[in-house]
Formats: structure tokens, C-alpha cells, sequence
């Protein structure tokens, strides 16, 4: 019997059948986000025709503004998810206060978190890239989102996910029942289910961070990375380092086959570069439905209270046995 070919639209539905009380807002709200995918796609991948296609200036040979594909990917993101109807509120990397849904369209019960390009500056190198989403149930009072609504932890995801624009575009999300992965069939414009129920190995074999920051790093992340090149165990052998440069790609490959990724504090920014509520906090959800860990190198990244809406957090996140390795160091050189 063939396996049956499913849809990212059926798979959403199925898991939300688990649900007897769900309304089916977050199925609209989950295909439209896969559908903002799928438009990102086709415009990264033809980023570097647009380039090649004779760019005047502001203009391309469409005669349509050429916008850098961060600010386009925002743009499609805040156009179909302002537009859906089932969220009250948006905060976007790109934008440094909360994105209202626009007068005259339907507000819902969630609020979105994204990071619409992320890596984006590989696009030249055409190196992988990705977009990131968490999604939270509004707590506030009133129909519109607010600020308060976001200071939530990521332990109160309702779901979060992301993709990956690579040598295929995949979607992967996870609604707190498993990790699922889709692959865009381009030919029929349809994630199909590729990569169901995925787990993350216990232990990695893998390292993933700038070593360029060696200098500025505390002792214990100095120690840690140290143990993974000079492994004790007689005939142990040493990690792999493997670091792309673009989160979604360093997490995707890590994700699958085991492995660390790393951003940590160091003494220029003690809190790190990535941000807590559009990259740590959904790929913390994600990496835990896995079976993985993630922390900022003492506390769980879930458990976090955000006080604002761009803060950063070092970030220490795969395989569950590794990451708490890298805390036990961290733990013994204060
Ligand atoms: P973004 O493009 O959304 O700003 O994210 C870039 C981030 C992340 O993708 C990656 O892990 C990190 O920048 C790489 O930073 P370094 O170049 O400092 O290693
Ligand atoms: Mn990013
Ligand atoms: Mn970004």
C-alpha cells in the first residue's frame, strides 16, 4: 500500500481534530502562514536572477521596487497574516513596535511572533536562510493585541515553527504534539509531509558556533568547547564543528542529526545576538518537542519572562545530553 501523500493543510487539521474545542481559527492561521511561506520562496529564489535581471537603481525590469528580501519577506508576512483574521497583533524583527492588524479586517485570539529572513545576510552567497514563528494565545483583555500580550515565556507557545529556503524549501512546526516537517513540491505549490514526528538524537557529534568569539567568551563556554576538541575518553573522538552562519540552517541540520549550536554571551554583548521572542523562544519550543534541550546557559530558554520585545539571550540549544554538559561547565568555572 503507498504511503499516503499529505498536505501541510490535512496534517494541521488532523492535529487539530485532537481538539475537540478548536474553532479552526488555527488551522486558517497555520495555512496561512505556510502560504506566506511559499511566496517567500519563489522570491528567494530568484534573488539572485533579480540581480542579474539589470536592477536600475530603486527599480527592476518589472518596474517594481526592488525591496532587500528581509523587508520583502516582512512585508508578505504582515500582508497575509494581517489580512487572515485570526490574530490581534504581530512583532516582527523588522519592526521595532508591535504591527496592529490593519482597520477593517477581522482581529482573532492569537498574536504572532516572527523573524521574516533570518541569515540574511548569506542571501548573496546563496547560502541556506529561513524564516522563524511563534504563536501565542492573547491574553489581554480588549480585541486588539498589546504589549503585555507578548511578555509571555515561551512555555505558553501555543505552537511555533520555521523554514528553511535550502536545496528544498521545507516547513517545519510543531503544535506541542511532536515535530513535523513538510517538503515544498514547487511543481504543485503543496508542503508535503517528509519528515513526520522528528527526534533529536540525545547526543550530538556536532558543535555549531562563531569560533571567531573564542576571546570574548567566559571561561566555562572557553572550557566546554575545549572538551568537545580533546575529548577525555581514551579513543573518544572529537566533535565535528559545523556552522553555517544562518540559525534556521545550523538548527535544521542539528536538529536532525544531533548536535550543539551555540550563540553565547561574550564581553561586547553579554546577552548574546539572538533575540528571545522570534528566534530562541520557537526554536526552543521546537527543539523540545524533539526531545532536545535549549538554555541560555543556566535556565531553560522557555522559562524566560521577556521584558521587551527585541531582547537577546545567549543560546545554547540541540541535544539534550550536550546542552546540559555545556551548563554543567559553565556551572564549574564560576
Ligand atoms: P538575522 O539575519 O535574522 O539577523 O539573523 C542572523 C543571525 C543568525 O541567523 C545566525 O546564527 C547569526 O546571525 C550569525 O551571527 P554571526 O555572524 O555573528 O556568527
Ligand atoms: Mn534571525
Ligand atoms: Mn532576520
Amino acid at each position: 500500500m503507498p504511503d499516503s501523500v499529505v498536505t501541510i493543510d490535512r496534517h494541521i487539521l488532523e492535529q487539530q481534530q485532537k481538539y475537540p474545542e478548536a474553532t479552526g481559527g488555527f488551522s486558517g492561521l497555520m495555512s496561512s502562514i505556510s502560504f506566506a511561506a511559499k511566496i517567500i520562496s519563489r522570491e528567494v529564489n530568484k534573488a539572485g536572477l533579480v540581480e542579474l535581471l539589470g536592477i536600475t537603481g530603486q527599480e527592476n525590469v518589472h518596474g517594481e521596487v526592488v525591496q532587500k528580501l528581509d523587508v520583502y519577506a516582512h512585508n508578505v508576512i504582515v500582508q497575509m497574516l494581517g489580512t487572515c483574521g485570526y490574530l490581534s497583533a504581530m512583532i516582527s524583527e523588522e519592526r521595532e513596535d508591535l504591527i496592529p492588524i490593519p482597520e477593517g479586517y477581522p482581529l482573532g485570539k492569537y498574536i504572532l511572533t516572527f523573524d521574516p529572513l533570518d541569515g540574511s545576510a548569506n542571501i548573496d552567497a546563496n547560502v541556506s536562510i529561513g524564516s522563524i514563528f511563534g504563536i501565542y494565545e492573547k491574553l489581554s483583555s480588549g480585541d486588539r493585541g498589546k504589549k503585555e500580550d507578548f511578555m509571555q515565556p515561551g512555555n505558553k507557545l501555543v505552537a511555533s515553527g520555521y523554514v528553511i529556503y535550502g536545496s528544498s524549501t521545507m516547513f517545519v512546526y510543531s503544535t506541542g504534539q511532536g515535530v513535523h516537517g513538510f517538503t515544498l513540491d514547487s511543481s504543485i505549490g503543496e508542503f508535503l509531509l517528509s519528515h513526520e514526528t522528528i527526534k533529536t538524537p540525545k547526543k550530538g557529534k556536532i558543535y555549531s558556533v562563531n569560533e571567531g568569539n573564542f576571546n570574548s567568551w567566559d571561561d566555562g563556554i572557553k572550557n566546554f568547547i575545549m572538551s568537545l576538541k580533546n575529548p577525555e575518553a581514551a579513543g573518544a573522538k572529537p566533535y565535528s564543528s559545523r556552522y553555517i552562519g544562518s540559525l534556521v540552517a545550523d538548527f535544521h541540520r542539528n536538529l536532525l542529526y544531533g548536535g550543539i549550536f551555540l550563540y553565547p554571551g561574550n564581553r561586547r554583548n553579554p546577552r548574546g545576538k539572538l533575540r528571545l521572542l522570534y528566534e530562541a523562544n520557537p526554536l526552543s519550543f521546537i527543539i523540545e518537542q524533539a526531545g532536545g534541550y535549549a538554555s541560555d546557559g543556566s535556565k531553560r530558554i522557555l522559562d524566560i519572562q521577556p521584558e521587551s520585545f527585541h531582547q537577546r539571550v545567549p543560546l545554547i540549544i540541540g541535544s539534550e545530553e550536550d546542552v546540559r554538559n555545556c551548563e554543567k561547565f559553565i556551572r564549574e568555572s564560576q
